[in-house]
């Protein structure tokens, strides 16, 4: 099976990307990084890439309209043929036209176990509420967001004496081992969107990189 193109969209830290390059040079993620595109220029995320090598535009979205950045957006990503297009630490809201081109195409990764707190500071929210469970979550991105179907999830049980910061950090490291899996299962076809749900025909995968 040939391995996925990817094109993977980030704004700052860029923890995620790196846990995607990994994965994939590893042999553990059957799809490569063809493209990184950023709306920021001096975010880690960009330094990532670069000390990859790997294929980076910015597309600055300050002072423009949202419609034309993403118009940017699209000409950089088409130009790269991608099967997928990751969102990882990707600050903006996307605008439907954008989301319908890579309709089926375009997952993200959200630091809860959706639908519980969807939005921003998905860990704070969490904490905030003293929750038992926490974990990650990959999704497909529709026009509702952190609504769309769920590719996988991984859990942890909470120490209440955690700060905020530790579970922060607790979630983050589930998620480095969350998206390169779900990234995989779609490339294998273990995960294939089937009307509004993701339908998975290896169920145990779900657990093997999420423990
Ligand atoms: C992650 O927590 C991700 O779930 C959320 O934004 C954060 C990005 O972190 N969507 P990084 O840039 O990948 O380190």
């Amino acid at each position: 099976m040939p391995r996925l193109r990817l094109a993977v969209l980030v704004s700052g830290r860029g923890s995620n990307l790196e846990s995607l390059l990994a994965a994939s040079q590893a042999g553990r993620m059957d799809a490569d990084v063809a493209l990184v595109v950023s709306n920021k220029a001096d975010v880690p995320a960009v330094a990532i890439a670069r000390a990859a090598g790997i294929e980076t535009r910015i597309v600055p979205s300050e002072d423009v309209e949202r419609a034309e950045h993403e118009r940017r957006m699209i000409v950089a990503i088409d130009a790269v043929h991608p099967d997928l297009v990751a969102l990882a630490g990707y600050m903006r809201i996307l605008g439907p036209a954008f989301i319908a081109r890579y309709q089926g195409r375009l997952v993200n990764i959200h630091p809860s176990l959706l639908p519980a707190f969807p939005g921003l500071d998905a860990q704070g929210q969490a904490h905030a509420r003293g929750v038992r469970v926490a974990g990650c979550t990959t999704h497909l991105v529709t026009t509702d967001v952190d609504a769309g179907p769920i590719l996988a999830q991984a859990a942890l049980a909470v120490d209440p004496a955690w700060s905020v910061d530790e579970l922060r950090e607790r979630i983050l490291a589930l998620e480095h081992e969350l998206y390169p899996m779900s990234i995989h299962m779609l490339a294998t076809g273990e995960a294939r969107l089937d009307g509004a749900r993701v339908v998975i025909t290896r169920p145990a995968a779900i657990f093997e990189g999420a423990r």
